[in-house]
This record gives C-alpha cells, structure tokens and sequence, in this order.
C-alpha cells in the first residue's frame, strides 16, 4: 500500500530580499495577504491535502512564525473580556489540535536543497510534501476550497511516484523558476504525466518548455539520499531541482499541470496580486476595491 503524506517540510529561512524593506524586521512569511500571513494561507492549503506534521524549517530572527500559530492568552483572554468573539476565532486555534507543527534551524543560506535536507532525520525515510511559502495557490473558482494540492497528493496515492505541481508561464520570465521537460509530450490540465527532466532556472532559449515548478512537491524519502549529494548548482545553491533531476531518471517523477490561481508574493507585483485576488473573493470588500480600481484619477 501506498505510503500516506502526513508531512509537509516548509521552508522559511530566506531573508525575503526581493521585498525589502518590507520585510528587513518582520519575516515575509508574516506578511498579510489579505487577513492573515501568508504561512496561514500555505499551512490551511498544506492542511487540507491531509498533512497533520509540518516542519518549519526556519532561522534566527524568524521566531514569529512560530508564534504565530501558538497560543497568546493575553490577546485571547482580553477578546473574550470584550466580547470580541468573532475576532478570538481568527486568533485562537488557527489550526486544529491534531496537526503538529516543529521547527529546526537551516543555520547556513545553502539554497533550497539544503533546507529540505535539513528535516531529514524528521521525515523517519517516510514520502513527505515540500510546499514554498512564497507562492500562493488559490483556487481558480473558490475562495472555500483549495484542491490543487490535495489534488498532488491524490496522484502520488494513484501513481506511486513523486510529483510537481507546474503551471505555464510567459516564457520572458522563465529563468525564475525550476523547469519541467516532457520531452515533447503534451500535458493536460490534472494530469499526472512523466518528466524527463528538470532544469533550475533556464534561459529562455534553453528552456525545455514553459512548465514552471510552482512550489508544491510530493516526494519519496529517496529524494534526499540524492540531495545529500548534489553540489551547488544555480546561484551557488543546493537546488532541489537539481536532485529531482537524478531522482526522476532513476525512479520516475510526473507533473501534473494545475489551473489554479498562482501569485508568487516573494515579489512586490505578485504580493499585490495576491492581495487584490483575496480581497475581490470576499463579498465583505469586493465593493470597496472595485471603487478603487474604478477611480479615474490618482
Ligand atoms: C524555487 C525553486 C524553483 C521553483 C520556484 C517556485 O526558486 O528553486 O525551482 O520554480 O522556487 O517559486 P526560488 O524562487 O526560491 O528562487
């Protein structure tokens, strides 16, 4: 029988430098897209494909994401003076009792690879999820349900192979992001298909084609046998494409091509996005940002 995904690794140790100076003293996993931090938005998405363990794999200086989905007595025993109840829901208990949440240090800045290397002796040779906290994946239709990777996990389940969300973006600005190769073969929409290989950061001429790794993983524990081997690559990093690369011609790895809405908030346009899209799916404010957005002049 298939191994289960209970355990998601989510990496949160950057230093955010594309969106500074917002996020110089505040992490930018901390930082609001809409009503709540973007962490909560992942860790709900993480949550709803079934993960109960997450590994926050963290930094000095990052200490308030913990605390973010801790207890703060004061704060709740104060909302609960005041009657406050409906605010007290959005702070207490931000996730159910059954999902554990660790946190360990990536001392070092070695890229991606190396913070997911860094759960290992957490992840007991178990299949575990990776999902980057930078990238918000929103569901192309509602704002109550999130299935794209739930929709990751289910493939895995089916195929018993590791799988990366990808989706199709401009070829200008390819060079972002991990590539899929599928050596031709036509992907569709949900899905899983066979990869042939996996380029970090190509250019746009070399691009194999314009399917992104969006950030979201499943994968097989054999993954960091590969990555504890895998030399800097892109930028001087322990990529985990890198690693995917050697896994995927040994053992096999598909991708599977979502519709979902993506906004990557590491950058300032994406950030924007994310809160504007967020902000228009809520019946409570849609009114309010179409008058903005409606505005002849600035
Ligand atoms: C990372 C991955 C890349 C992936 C991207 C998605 O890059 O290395 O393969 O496509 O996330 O956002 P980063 O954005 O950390 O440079």
């Amino acid at each position: 029988m298939t191994a289960k995904i209970i355990k998601a690794v989510i990496p949160v140790a950057g230093l955010g430098t594309r969106m500074l100076p917002a996020t110089k003293a505040i992490p930018k996993e901390l930082l609001p897209v809409y009503d709540r931090p973007i962490i909560e938005h992942v860790v709900k998405e993480a949550i709803a494909g079934g993960i109960t363990e997450i590994i926050l794999v963290t930094r000095s200086g990052k200490e308030a994401i913990e605390n973010h989905f801790d207890a703060h007595y004061e704060l709740e025993h104060r909302l609960e003076n005041k009657g406050k109840e409906k605010i007290l829901g959005t702070v207490k208990n931000i996730i159910p009792e059954y999902v554990k949440i660790t946190s360990i240090r990536q001392a070092d800045a070695l890229g991606l690879g190396h913070a997911v290397l860094c759960a290992k002796h957490l992840l007991n040779n178990e299949p575990f999820a990776v999902l980057l906290p930078d990238v918000l994946v929103l569901d192309s239709e509602s704002r109550d349900r999130n299935y794209s990777f739930a929709q990751l996990v289910e493939a895995w389940n089916t195929t018993e192979t590791g799988q990366v969300m990808v989706e199709r973006v401009d070829l200008e600005i390819i060079d972002n992001y991990g590539v899929a190769n599928l050596d031709g073969l036509e992907s569709k929409l949900f899905e899983s298909v066979p990869l042939k290989g996996l380029v970090e950061k190509p250019s746009s001429e070399e691009a194999p084609s314009n399917l992104a790794l969006l950030g979201r993983y499943v994968l097989p524990p054999k993954v960091l046998d590969f990555l504890e081997n895998t030399k800097p690559g892109v930028g001087g990093e322990i990529q985990l494409t890198d690693a995917l690369d050697k896994l995927l011609k040994l053992d096999g790895l598909n991708a599977l091509e979502t519709d979902a809405e993506i906004h990557d908030c590491g950058n300032k346009y994406g950030y924007l996005s994310a809160n504007l899209a967020l902000g228009m799916r809520d019946p409570e404010t849609l009114t309010a940002i179409t008058k903005i957005l409606n505005k002849k002049s600035w």
